[in-house]
């Protein structure tokens, strides 16, 4: 983020008037987001307060970021925004965003969030972004008549998956419905990665590119079998979309999506039901861990009493259980506020808050690398470029791939 342009453009910045509109930027496209998004809009206009969607296109919010700092550095950004991860702290460290220390000291959020929540939202302790979910990014969803059809059961670990998925093949079905994006391809790398050799290869590979790890034969063989995944799935040669993929799965085009459970505000937006129309299950040996994204919502400074009131507003509503409640049963993520009620959550829904509870008591807690909530963006960014070189180009070999992630461990190491 180019820091000086950044500051001087805050300096001189001349905001719009507030009014009762807020504009919220986000990458929320799909049906099923669009879904989770009204609960929001009705939230807020029973405060007489007008939401104005500005959605940027592409999953996983990489293009809205680009869009957002552009809008920032011209000096109109929006009073809201989408943003995950690390990427909060660049803003805050800029002066951005509001400070968000009286809503959360009033509605107790250091002892109503986890300890994610708090380490991931606040900066110099003070909370300057709101969360409103819990996404598990390693989830693996399967097309039941299909299964039923082959009398075959979802697998359990990699190796159950290559077995079933050649016997799909045999038949002419794809195994895995996935779009050929660098954004889909990293998630399927890294919950590969958690799937062959657990939490703290994971953690050790994928955050702090431990150099002895990257040059080990493990990863090697995390390559190989990542490349042998290619022919189980859906023509990478034609583009999709991730709720595409999850379109292609429902009709049975392809068996199974591994995907975070946005996919599920999918189905449940196509009144599809868990274990009568789909599987929810952990991915291939991954049962034990949880891959976390939470999506945060930020309130530009706008340097008024007026908007500083209706920051505190928004935060107010964003946290609150009632709203995580309607809103994330659209969204096919849990509240991460951790006293709602689960009742009206479905099966899924509830596996995923137990998976949760025991990944935070087990230590199995992971940010996910590819959804912008381990590292900074310029080398989450780095290991999809290099994910995805790997993937398009069958000349480029393994050793290739390990010395490029030698390069980006060692821009790691320096930057620490
Ligand atoms: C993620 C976001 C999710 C979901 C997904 C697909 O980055 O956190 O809420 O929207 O992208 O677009």
């Amino acid at each position: 983020m180019k820091r000086a342009l950044l500051s001087t453009a805050l300096v001189v910045a001349s905001f719009p008037s507030l009014g009762n509109a807020v504009e919220l930027l986000h990458w929320w496209t799909s049906n099923g987001e669009r879904e989770a998004l009204a609960e929001l809009a009705i939230a807020l206009k029973q405060q007489g307060i007008v939401l104005k969607s500005s959605p940027v296109h592409g999953g996983g919010g990489d293009t809205a970021m680009t869009v957002l700092q552009a809008r920032a550095i011209a000096g109109n950004p929006p009073e809201m925004a989408l943003i995950e991860g690390p990427g909060i702290q660049s803003w805050a460290t800029l002066g951005f965003v509001s400070d968000l220390h009286s809503v959360a000291i009033e509605q107790n959020w250091d002892e109503r969030l986890p300890d994610i929540a708090t380490n991931i939202n606040t900066y110099k302790s003070h909370f300057v972004a709101a969360p409103v979910n819990i996404h598990r990014v390693n989830w693996l969803w399967a097309n039941r008549a299909v299964f039923d059809e082959h009398n075959l059961t979802p697998p359990a670990n990699w190796d159950e998956f290559f077995a079933v998925a050649q016997v799909f093949k045999s038949q002419g079905i794809p195994a895995l419905a996935i779009g050929n994006e660098p954004w889909q391809l990293a998630i399927l790398f890294e919950v590969l990665t958690l799937g062959l050799y657990g939490s703290d290869y994971y953690r050790d590979l994928l955050i702090e590119f431990d150099d002895a790890l990257v040059m080990n034969n493990k990863t090697v063989e995390l390559f190989k079998t990542f490349r042998r995944l290619k022919p189980y799935m859906t023509d990478p040669s034609v583009s999709a979309s991730w709720d595409n993929a999850t379109l292609n799965m429902v009709k049975g085009k392809a068996a199974m999506q591994l995907q975070g459970d946005w996919v599920k505000g999918e189905l449940s937006y196509m009144s599809l039901k868990p274990k009568q129309d789909y599987y929810c299950l952990p991915a291939p040996g991954t049962a034990n861990s949880f891959i976390y994204n939470v999506d945060s919502f930020v309130l530009f400074r706008l340097r008024t009493e007026a908007s500083e009131n209706m920051a505190n507003q928004l935060a107010n509503t964003l946290v609150s259980s009632d709203f995580q409640s309607r809103f994330n049963q659209k969204k096919g993520s849990i509240p991460i506020l951790k006293d709602v009620d689960m009742t009206p959550f479905d099966i899924c829904a509830k596996a995923s808050k137990q998976a949760f509870v025991h990944a935070e008591v087990n230590n199995t807690l992971l940010p996910s690398m590819s959804d912008s909530m381990a590292v900074a963006p310029q080398l989450q960014e780095a290991m999809l470029e290099l994910i995805n070189h790997y993937f398009n180009d069958d000349t480029f070999t393994e050793e290739e791939a390990i010395s490029q992630l030698m390069k980006i461990a060692a821009s790691v190491h320096f930057n620490r």
